[in-house]
Protein backbone atom coordinates (compact mmCIF):
# COMPACT_ATOMS: atom_id res chain seq x y z
CA UNK A 1 0.00 0.00 0.00
CA UNK A 2 2.83 2.18 0.55
CA UNK A 3 3.82 3.34 -3.22
CA UNK A 4 0.43 4.28 -4.42
CA UNK A 5 1.54 7.96 -4.47
CA UNK A 6 2.85 9.70 -7.79
CA UNK A 7 4.22 12.33 -6.40
CA UNK A 8 5.69 14.00 -2.94
CA UNK A 9 2.88 16.29 -3.36
CA UNK A 10 0.28 13.44 -3.07
CA UNK A 11 1.29 12.03 0.15
CA UNK A 12 1.69 15.61 1.90
CA UNK A 13 -2.07 15.96 0.73
CA UNK A 14 -3.02 12.89 2.58
CA UNK A 15 -1.38 13.60 5.69
CA UNK A 16 -3.37 16.89 5.66
CA UNK A 17 -6.79 14.90 5.60
CA UNK A 18 -5.87 13.09 8.40
CA UNK A 19 -4.23 16.32 10.23
CA UNK A 20 -7.69 17.93 9.27
CA UNK A 21 -9.42 14.78 11.46
CA UNK A 22 -7.42 15.33 13.91
CA UNK A 23 -7.90 19.40 14.39
CA UNK A 24 -11.82 18.39 13.71
CA UNK A 25 -11.73 16.78 17.50
CA UNK A 26 -10.34 19.60 19.03
CA UNK A 27 -13.89 21.28 20.15
CA UNK A 28 -15.26 17.85 21.03
CA UNK A 29 -11.97 17.07 23.24
CA UNK A 30 -12.08 20.68 25.01
CA UNK A 31 -15.87 20.40 25.70
CA UNK A 32 -15.76 16.65 27.16
CA UNK A 33 -12.83 17.96 29.17
CA UNK A 34 -14.76 21.21 30.59
CA UNK A 35 -17.90 18.79 31.37
CA UNK A 36 -15.35 15.94 32.99
CA UNK A 37 -16.32 13.49 29.88
CA UNK A 38 -12.38 13.25 28.99
CA UNK A 39 -9.59 12.84 31.50
CA UNK A 40 -7.13 15.64 31.19
CA UNK A 41 -4.47 12.79 29.65
CA UNK A 42 -6.78 11.87 26.67
CA UNK A 43 -6.20 15.75 25.57
CA UNK A 44 -2.78 15.09 26.12
CA UNK A 45 -2.49 12.07 24.03
CA UNK A 46 -4.37 14.34 21.12
CA UNK A 47 -1.58 17.03 21.58
CA UNK A 48 1.19 14.31 21.66
CA UNK A 49 -0.35 13.10 17.96
CA UNK A 50 -0.11 15.89 16.75
CA UNK A 51 3.17 16.78 17.47
CA UNK A 52 3.81 13.73 16.30
CA UNK A 53 1.98 13.53 13.43
CA UNK A 54 1.69 16.43 12.27
CA UNK A 55 4.95 18.22 13.73
CA UNK A 56 6.96 16.30 13.54
CA UNK A 57 6.47 13.66 10.98
CA UNK A 58 4.45 16.03 8.63
CA UNK A 59 6.23 19.21 8.93
CA UNK A 60 9.89 17.22 9.04
CA UNK A 61 8.93 15.88 5.23
CA UNK A 62 8.31 19.73 4.46
CA UNK A 63 11.47 21.13 5.46
CA UNK A 64 13.63 18.60 5.08
CA UNK A 65 12.97 17.06 1.80
CA UNK A 66 9.98 19.40 -0.06
CA UNK A 67 11.07 22.89 0.80
CA UNK A 68 14.45 22.44 0.16
CA UNK A 69 14.20 20.56 -2.76
CA UNK A 70 12.05 23.67 -4.14
CA UNK A 71 14.35 25.93 -3.28
CA UNK A 72 17.21 24.09 -5.13
CA UNK A 73 14.98 24.91 -8.42
CA UNK A 74 14.66 28.27 -7.67
CA UNK A 75 11.80 28.95 -5.42
CA UNK A 76 12.42 31.69 -2.80
CA UNK A 77 12.50 31.31 0.64
CA UNK A 78 12.26 35.07 1.95
CA UNK A 79 10.30 36.33 -0.96
CA UNK A 80 7.77 33.18 -1.44
CA UNK A 81 5.53 30.84 0.98
CA UNK A 82 8.40 28.82 1.65
CA UNK A 83 9.36 31.54 4.33
CA UNK A 84 5.79 31.83 5.63
CA UNK A 85 5.02 28.30 5.73
CA UNK A 86 8.34 27.41 8.04
CA UNK A 87 7.20 30.63 10.19
CA UNK A 88 3.93 28.63 10.94
CA UNK A 89 5.25 25.17 11.55
CA UNK A 90 7.34 27.11 13.87
CA UNK A 91 4.22 29.26 15.61
CA UNK A 92 2.29 26.16 15.80
CA UNK A 93 4.85 24.54 17.54
CA UNK A 94 4.60 27.10 20.11
CA UNK A 95 0.77 26.58 20.43
CA UNK A 96 1.19 23.14 21.47
CA UNK A 97 3.80 23.18 23.39
CA UNK A 98 1.41 25.95 25.50
CA UNK A 99 -1.18 23.86 24.96
CA UNK A 100 0.26 21.03 26.41
CA UNK A 101 1.62 23.33 29.34
CA UNK A 102 -2.00 24.31 29.83
CA UNK A 103 -3.31 20.93 30.09
CA UNK A 104 -1.00 19.54 32.80
CA UNK A 105 -1.45 22.61 34.98
CA UNK A 106 -5.31 21.83 34.82
CA UNK A 107 -4.51 17.89 35.61
CA UNK A 108 -2.96 19.36 38.45
CA UNK A 109 -5.70 21.75 39.72
CA UNK A 110 -5.15 24.82 38.18
CA UNK A 111 -8.98 25.84 37.06
CA UNK A 112 -7.79 28.66 35.49
CA UNK A 113 -5.88 26.59 32.42
CA UNK A 114 -8.80 25.61 30.76
CA UNK A 115 -9.05 29.14 29.44
CA UNK A 116 -5.30 29.01 28.45
CA UNK A 117 -5.74 25.47 27.06
CA UNK A 118 -8.60 26.76 24.72
CA UNK A 119 -6.67 29.24 23.55
CA UNK A 120 -4.09 27.43 22.80
CA UNK A 121 -5.66 24.43 20.52
CA UNK A 122 -8.39 26.99 19.14
CA UNK A 123 -5.16 29.06 17.69
CA UNK A 124 -3.57 25.75 16.84
CA UNK A 125 -6.91 24.72 15.15
CA UNK A 126 -7.03 27.60 13.42
CA UNK A 127 -3.36 28.32 12.44
CA UNK A 128 -3.21 24.72 11.00
CA UNK A 129 -6.32 24.37 8.76
CA UNK A 130 -5.57 27.83 7.09
CA UNK A 131 -1.48 27.21 6.85
CA UNK A 132 -3.04 23.58 5.02
CA UNK A 133 -5.21 25.43 2.44
CA UNK A 134 -2.65 27.42 1.37
CA UNK A 135 -0.19 24.56 0.98
CA UNK A 136 -3.15 22.54 -0.77
CA UNK A 137 -4.02 25.78 -3.22
CA UNK A 138 -0.74 27.66 -3.57
CA UNK A 139 2.41 25.77 -2.47
CA UNK A 140 1.60 21.94 -3.80
CA UNK A 141 0.94 23.79 -7.41
CA UNK A 142 4.33 25.29 -7.18
CA UNK A 143 5.91 22.20 -6.07
CA UNK A 144 4.38 19.77 -8.88
CA UNK A 145 5.48 22.21 -11.47
CA UNK A 146 9.41 22.28 -9.74
CA UNK A 147 9.29 18.85 -8.40
CA UNK A 148 8.90 15.84 -11.31
CA UNK A 149 6.94 12.92 -9.97
CA UNK A 150 8.55 10.41 -7.71
CA UNK A 151 10.98 12.78 -6.52
CA UNK A 152 11.71 12.42 -2.65
CA UNK A 153 9.18 9.99 -2.33
CA UNK A 154 11.28 7.08 -1.43
CA UNK A 155 13.33 9.40 1.45
CA UNK A 156 9.82 10.62 2.61
CA UNK A 157 9.05 6.81 2.59
CA UNK A 158 11.70 6.75 5.07
CA UNK A 159 10.49 9.13 7.09
CA UNK A 160 7.44 7.56 7.66
CA UNK A 161 9.34 4.09 8.67
CA UNK A 162 11.13 5.77 11.12
CA UNK A 163 8.25 7.19 12.66
CA UNK A 164 6.27 4.05 12.57
CA UNK A 165 3.29 5.86 10.58
CA UNK A 166 0.61 2.84 10.44
CA UNK A 167 0.71 3.57 14.09
CA UNK A 168 -0.67 7.11 14.26
CA UNK A 169 -2.86 5.92 11.96
CA UNK A 170 -4.43 3.70 14.70
CA UNK A 171 -3.90 6.25 17.42
CA UNK A 172 -6.22 8.42 15.53
CA UNK A 173 -8.82 6.17 15.13
CA UNK A 174 -8.58 5.50 18.78
CA UNK A 175 -8.63 9.38 19.18
CA UNK A 176 -12.06 9.50 17.29
CA UNK A 177 -13.44 6.98 19.22
CA UNK A 178 -12.52 8.97 22.71
CA UNK A 179 -14.72 11.96 20.88
CA UNK A 180 -17.17 9.74 20.26
CA UNK A 181 -16.87 10.29 16.22
CA UNK A 182 -17.13 6.69 15.56
FE1 LIG B 1 3.45 22.89 6.30
FE1 LIG C 1 1.69 20.46 5.28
Amino acid sequence: MHHHYKHLADMLVEDHDHILEALDLIPAYLDKLSQGELEPRDVERLIEFLSQFADRCHHGKEEDILFPMMERRGAGFWEGPLGVMTCEHGMGRYLLRNARNSVRRYASGDGEALRALRHYLEGYRRLLSQHIDKENNILFPMARQLVGEGEGLEEAHRVEEEMDHESYLRELEELKRLAGKR
